[in-house]
């Protein structure tokens, strides 16, 4: 296994046992608002914390970028930790066990090692570019379907900017239409695992964080989807913009986004 995604494992296993343990004491967790419809608890910056003395530990001159503690540079520009400690807040909060943690390492500007840990099933999603993706160990591949008939979509609301609600419930509207069904799990890391798992077919969301896609879309094309942005080009980090899949099931999604996606989507 490549050493650092090692190094990776053991971060997302400490901070997803701090999850995991804050639920047996109820009065642990402080929940307070950020913005909008945006929750954050005092677990979310424990567990970013823990992720990043966890990895200096190994590599202390090793830069950072979380969605708690925002950019930390270290002297090593050339590696990248990108950190979503608790992806699914709003699950959490209502104990609803649904969230993981996330960690991608990024060196030279490409991705190169992923996990995401969801400590409630104990199950691991990892990948090292080039060399597939994993689920505890146990290698895992993306859904082959023909076309979007019978497919189960992963999407997620856009529900920090309401104001897109109607040409995204058009295209949800036409995506369900054409599919079997559609899941909002309220954790876009675990979606995009679950695509490269089988469990999903597709996943598309807009305004997303690189946070939130670095290490699932590692893990979903290395078990053979592609991701693209909502243009079909490879901007999604920047652009949050994310469809995943197989290419049969990305495709039809892209028509869908470019006929009913606003302009304020698209960016
Ligand atoms: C959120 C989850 C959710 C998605 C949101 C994300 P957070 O991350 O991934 O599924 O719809 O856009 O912000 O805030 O729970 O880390
Ligand atoms: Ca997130
Ligand atoms: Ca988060």
């Amino acid at each position: 296994m490549h050493p650092m995604l090692n190094i990776a494992i053991r971060a997302a296993r400490k901070a997803g046992n701090h999850i995991a343990k804050s639920l047996e004491k109820a009065d642990s967790v402080q929940v307070s608002t950020k913005g909008f419809n945006d929750l954050v608890t005092n677990i979310d910056k424990e567990a970013e914390a823990m992720i990043i003395e966890s990895i200096k530990s190994s590599y202390p001159e090793h830069c950072f970028a979380g969605e708690e503690l925002g950019v930390i540079e270290g002297r090593d520009k050339e590696c990248q930790w990108i950190i979503d400690p608790l992806d699914g807040t709003a699950n959490f909060v209502r104990g609803l066990p649904h969230y993981a943690v996330s960690i991608a390492l990024k060196m030279r500007g490409r991705i190169e090692v992923a996990c995401v840990y969801d400590p409630m099933r104990n199950e691991l999603f990892t990948a090292t570019r080039g060399q597939g993706a994993q689920l505890n160990n146990q290698r895992i591949r993306a859904s082959q379907p023909r076309d979007l008939t019978g497919c189960l979509i992963g999407t997620g609301f856009p529900f920090r900017a309401k104001q897109h609600t109607e040409s995204y419930m058009n295209l949800l509207t036409s995506v369900f239409t054409d599919s079997a069904d559609v899941r909002r799990s309220g954790s876009a890391a675990l979606d995009l695992c679950y695509v490269a798992a089988g469990r999903l077919d597709g996943f598309f969301e807009f305004g997303l964080k690189p946070w939130d896609i670095a290490a699932g879309d590692l893990i979903a094309r290395e078990a053979g989807a592609i991701t693209t942005d909502f243009t079909g080009n490879t901007n999604y980090l920047a652009s949050g913009n994310v469809v995943c899949g197989n290419p049969r099931v990305v495709k039809p999604l892209l028509a869908k986004i470019r006929e009913h996606a606003n302009e304020g989507m698209m960016k």
